[in-house]
């Protein structure tokens, strides 16, 4: 059965206590011009693209702090970590960045606990492990490494779990991931929430698996989780989940079990287009809503958010290398591919494409604007009304910070993109460009 989240019920924000505002107002975004230049924060584009070549990742990270510290505040209420959702952007440099401010990190690999034990040591007890196959050998290593939280998916993956806790003498903490069986509003291949998922166990069995859990000794019931999807625009979804789990604590404190924590998940969107965008009071809205949907349950409170604090810190800059024109369509063919950012390619998300120099003038193309992989789901944007740019030019995609370098490929036997960490006035080169020899140290031959 789906849920659909109540019109009625559904408190409209504008009407809310103290989140009350008649227009956005948006913060600064760190891609601005200055003159006819483009620039991440006091950094000018062209001269970054010049130095170290194209496609480059740039990322702010003023503005990955300055979205950590909005949580911080709508938080600060009551008790909680905010674990960063590491599959957003996993380099070591952001990771370092949040984790010196106290974040802890969502994680769901032995790869992604290694990236946070070698980024940033201590932050290793605020992680929480999410994910559907964990394997014995990553179980053991979050063990090791004594992390906050496994959050646990599958009666399987429990078994699993105490096995491994009792064969090392380890205790583990676990929360269930609950599937509440709440529709998210989000594209149907980030959405996560719903029984015909593969995520989480159905929430109306969660009871009995809790109960069930206490044979084994070295299994600690923690928490309770949940993660209903990403980039999910609406608040009221969230409330409706958090509700659910809510209800499903409190019966489980009457069970006798001593739940701690409450893990509401990510999955807070962005604006994808140049409308102002107030993050502040989406995030202020989303707590509201958690809050709403916790009640008067008390709980340490995990956050996993990943897009909304990394997604509009980064661009993704690429050189215009062709511009051509089949029967009545432009085409703009650009040095960076759908193995460089295949979000557009496989969601059809939008991404702004800004020229890093206005060009003067303000005529403007309509243009397929397009990668040289071989492929004609290679695209960054359609019939796209842009700046007149040429060949050699440089454009940047905006708001390309998450789900950019984590998912890019090798595809095309193409190195992946370096990247560039603007800090203050500051850019620092945090991943060099991947070359040939890179490709190939794998391979025997
Ligand atoms: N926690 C869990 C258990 C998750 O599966 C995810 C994302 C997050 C947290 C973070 O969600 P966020 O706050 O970033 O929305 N590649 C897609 C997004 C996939 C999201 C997967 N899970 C994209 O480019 O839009």
């Amino acid at each position: 059965m789906k849920t659909a989240v109540s019109k009625k019920s559904a408190v409209k924000p504008s009407a809310r206590k103290g989140t009350a505002r008649k227009t956005p107002v948006p913060q600064a975004r760190p891609f601005q011009y200055k003159g006819l230049d483009l620039y991440c924060d006091s950094v000018s584009l062209a001269p970054l693209a010049e130095q170290y070549g194209t496609p480059l990742y740039v990322y702010s990270a003023d503005q990955i702090s300055s979205r950590f510290q909005l949580f911080q505040k709508a938080f600060a209420a009551r008790p909680h970590t905010v674990c960063y959702a590491v599959k957003a952007n996993s380099s070591l440099s952001i990771l370092r960045l949040l984790g010196s401010q106290g974040a802890g990190f969502d994680i769901v690999s032995g790869g992604e606990l290694e990236r946070v034990r070698k980024a940033h040591k201590p932050s290793l007890r605020r992680v929480v492990f999410s994910g559907v196959g964990k394997q014995a050998w990553e179980i053991d290593a979050a063990l090791k490494a004594d992390i906050l939280q496994f959050n646990v998916e599958s009666e399987m993956e429990l078994d699993l779990l105490a096995q491994r806790a009792e064969q090392l003498g380890i205790r583990a903490r676990f929360a269930l991931r609950v599937n509440p069986d709440v529709f998210a509003e989000t594209h149907p291949y980030i959405s996560t929430g719903l029984s015909e998922h593969k995520f989480g166990i159905a929430i109306t069995k969660a009871r009995a698996i809790y109960r069930s859990a206490a044979k084994f000794k070295w299994l600690e019931p923690y928490g309770v989780s949940v993660h209903i999807g990403s980039q999910i625009r609406k608040v009221d979804p969230f409330a409706a989940a958090l509700e659910r789990v809510a209800s499903l604590v409190r019966y489980l404190r009457r069970d006798g079990h001593d739940i701690r924590a409450i893990d509401a998940g990510g999955g807070l969107g962005i604006d994808y287009s140049d409308a102002p965008f107030d993050a502040a009071h989406q995030v202020e809205r989303y707590a509201a809503a958690l809050e709403k949907g916790l009640g008067a349950e008390s709980a340490h409170l995990l956050l996993e958010p990943g897009r909304f604090l990394v997604a509009q810190a980064g661009a993704l800059v690429t050189r215009v290398l062709v511009a051509k024109k089949n029967g009545s369509k432009n085409f703009l063919i650009t040095d960076a591919a759908m193995n460089d950012l295949i979000r557009p390619a496989l969601y059809h998300a939008h991404h702004e494409i800004v020229p890093v120099r206005k060009p003067s003038g303000k005529a403007t193309l309509t243009a397929d604007i397009v990668g040289p992989v071989c492929e004609s789901g290679d695209f960054f944007a359609r019939d796209r009304v842009i700046a007149r740019v040429k060949p050699g030019d440089l454009v940047a995609l905006l708001d390309a910070g998450a789900y950019g370098m984590t998912q890019a490929s090798n595809y095309n036997s193409r190195g992946r993109a370096a990247e560039i960490l603007v800090e203050g006035s500051q850019a620092k080169l945090i991943r060099r460009r991947e070359t040939m020899r890179d490709q190939l140290a794998t391979e025997i031959l």
